[in-house]
């Protein structure tokens, strides 16, 4: 009898390279949260490699000062883009993003276009920056995650790493709710409320008590429209009100009872 090659696994949904530094940096994230279930079912792959093994030297020194004066070290092209090729040949191109105070500014848009990637590699600075020919030669986009400095990318890495993996379908493992969330149209999210009805005085919102859904559903799309006005007004002149938002805005929101402390 001739043996059946035994089947390879199915190729994970995300596939995450990370060339770091500090790869242990990413452990507990990657263990703890709802991916390291989808990393042990093999939904996610992650694998990293880091450019301190192919530094030479007996001090395996990655950074040296940059050229022109200035404070802090540069990490060396060479062993970065090693790292890079490293685990290209190894597993393959993937679409590779430079992590950068100065890059495009990550957001809800972005993550759902990485989602549909597949595989992704994360490029984590360190020390006071990253020789720019790694920029110029290995990153298709250089991304931040917001206006302020993080001594490496690995924190924005393992942020842009969770938002995009609940996009992916079958991650997330709970698909709808991705659906009604936060900055899916330029709107923040209505406020939710469970068990008890009242707590330290504040009570739910007799509305959402009321069965009656088609109300609710009026009563959330309000809400959310009045907390984007009041906490990120710049998102609704970005994303202006819809016919049928201005329609149910002039029909006159509905009160609350009592504010709740999230409003406040
Ligand atoms: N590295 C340092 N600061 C960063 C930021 N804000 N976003 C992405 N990478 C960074």
């Amino acid at each position: 009898m001739t043996s059946q090659p035994t089947p390879s696994p199915p190729a994970p949904l995300l596939d995450v390279e990370l060339v770091t530094l500090f790869p242990e940096i990413f452990d507990s994230f990657l263990r703890a949260s709802l991916l390291g279930k989808d990393i042990d079912g093999g939904i996610v792959g992650v694998n990293s490699t880091n450019p301190r093994d192919f530094s030479r030297g007996r001090h395996r020194q990655v950074d040296d000062s940059p050229y022109g004066g200035g404070p802090g070290m540069i990490l060396c092209p060479e062993p970065v883009a090693a790292a890079i090729e490293a685990a290209e040949a190894e597993r393959g191109r993937a679409h590779r993003l430079l992590l950068s105070p100065s890059g495009r500014l990550f957001d809800q848009a972005l993550a759902a276009e990485l989602a549909g990637r597949g595989r992704l590699m994360f490029i984590c600075g360190r020390y006071e920056g990253l020789d720019e020919r790694i920029a110029d030669l290995f990153a298709d986009e250089v991304v931040s995650i917001g206006d302020y400095v993080l001594a490496g990318g690995e924190m924005a890495a393992a942020v842009i790493i969770e938002a995009v993996a609940r996009l992916v379908p079958g991650v997330l493992g709970c698909e709808a709710s991705t659906v009604e969330e936060s900055f899916s149209a330029g709107r923040l999210e209505y406020p939710q409320w469970t068990r008890p009805p009242t707590f330290r005085g504040l009570a739910v919102p007799e509305i959402l008590l009321s069965g009656n859904h088609a109300q609710v559903a009026k009563w959330r799309r309000l809400e959310s429209l009045r907390r984007t006005e009041a906490r990120r007004p710049e998102l609704l002149a970005r994303h202006p009100l819809t016919a049928d938002e201005t329609m149910l805005v002039q029909g006159g929101p509905t009160k609350r009872r009592r504010r709740p402390p999230s409003e406040k």
